[in-house]
């Protein structure tokens, strides 16, 4: 018989429970015994994140599933749902090297503890392990599938390089680095954890394209928090886009329409890193609110992306996962 949770707060009361089990998954993939190894990763289990990738991972399978509440037990989608957490999570340790931050998920970085050589190849032992892993769930269209998603990543982070110190930067090759570099791997979590539920081909683009707009939202909102987050609550090193000469949204947006007078003194003082001046002309020009605005619009088209897809049971988890993406501090 199918386990039907009844309401929206049963679901969400269970699945830290079904994250837990994919936690032991991840663990047991990545575990090591020689100590400067195991000492590493006992240091990133302390990177407790917000699991915003396998939990869409798991609730994707699950709808696909037509709401059977047993689909989050499956050992594969658990196993997948790690796996796309090993593979973000080497991409964090990786993108700390590239940003030189300090601090990542409330603990000191791979990179500042240990250096960038530890840093970069903790990275690349989680994303061979990923891939390890992922060859364990048995079906070789997810290793292909991730195989072209981590690519696409790289691709995003290399045009982002490019583009360091651009000025010029403009908003649709800003949404493609976004797209790339991030949105790909949280639109994967939706299309995969369909598949291999079961999902049709229709289904599981639904929920790939429900995935890839949380994404860009999540970027958006992530550039913000760089700017004005609570670096306690966000825990991790904040204003370092402007330093590291990345262009993000409401910098983007203020570029596009300030007058012509006051253009120049921008710039200069973005190349100056004068944080404090670009972060009082940023709010009193709106373009702060401009990006979250623009935001919201991506969060209300994941949402449509999969209307009629999401069983009525599980609407409500949907949507409220989607809007968490906006009004996280963190
Ligand atoms: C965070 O951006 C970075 C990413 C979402 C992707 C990073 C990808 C790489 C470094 C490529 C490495 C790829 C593999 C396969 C290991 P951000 O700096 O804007 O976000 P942050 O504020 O969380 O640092
Ligand atoms: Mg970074």
């Amino acid at each position: 018989m199918i386990d039907l949770p009844v309401t929206n707060t049963q679901l969400m009361a269970a699945l830290p429970s079904h994250l837990a089990e994919v936690e032991k998954i991840f663990e047991a993939q990545i575990a090591s015994d020689l100590p400067p190894v195991a000492d590493l990763l006992e240091h990133v289990a302390g990177y407790r994140g917000k699991m915003l990738r396998p939990t869409l991972t798991l609730l994707s399978g699950m709808a696909a599933s037509g709401g059977d509440y047993t689909a989050m037990e499956s050992t594969s989608l658990r196993q997948l749902a790690a796996v796309i957490e090993m593979i973000h999570m080497a991409t964090l340790v990786h993108d700390d090297v590239l940003d030189e931050a300090d601090e990542r998920r409330g603990t000191v970085s791979v990179n500042h503890l240990r250096g960038n050589e530890m840093a970069v190849m903790l990275g690349d032992y989680l994303i061979s392990n990923a891939f390890h892993l992922c060859s364990k769930i048995g079906d070789p269209s997810l290793n292909e599938s991730l195989g072209e998603t981590t690519g696409t990543l790289c691709e995003g982070e290399l045009v982002q390089l490019h583009h360091r110190d651009d000025l010029g930067l403009d908003l649709p090759t800003y949404l493609e680095i976004v797209r790339r570099k991030t949105a790909v791997l949280v639109g994967a979590c939706g299309e995969l954890g369909a598949r291999v539920c079961g999902g049709d081909e229709k289904t599981c683009a639904a929920f790939r394209i429900y995935g890839e707009k949380l994404g860009i939202a999540f970027q958006v909102r992530d550039d913000v928090l760089d700017l004005e987050g609570d670096q306690e609550l966000v825990g991790k090193t904040l204003g370092r886009d402007l330093v590291t000469g990345k262009l993000t949204l409401p910098l983007i947006l203020l570029l596009e329409e300030i007058e012509a007078d006051r253009f120049d003194a921008l710039v200069e003082k973005v190349q100056a890193r004068d944080a404090d001046w670009v972060l009082a002309r940023l709010r009193e020009s709106g373009s702060i609110a401009k990006a979250v605005e623009f935001a919201s619009q991506y969060i209300d088209e994941a949402k449509t992306a999969v209307a009629g897809r999401v069983p009525d049971s599980m609407k409500d988890v949907f949507n409220e996962l989607a809007d968490s993406v906006l009004l996280r501090q963190r």
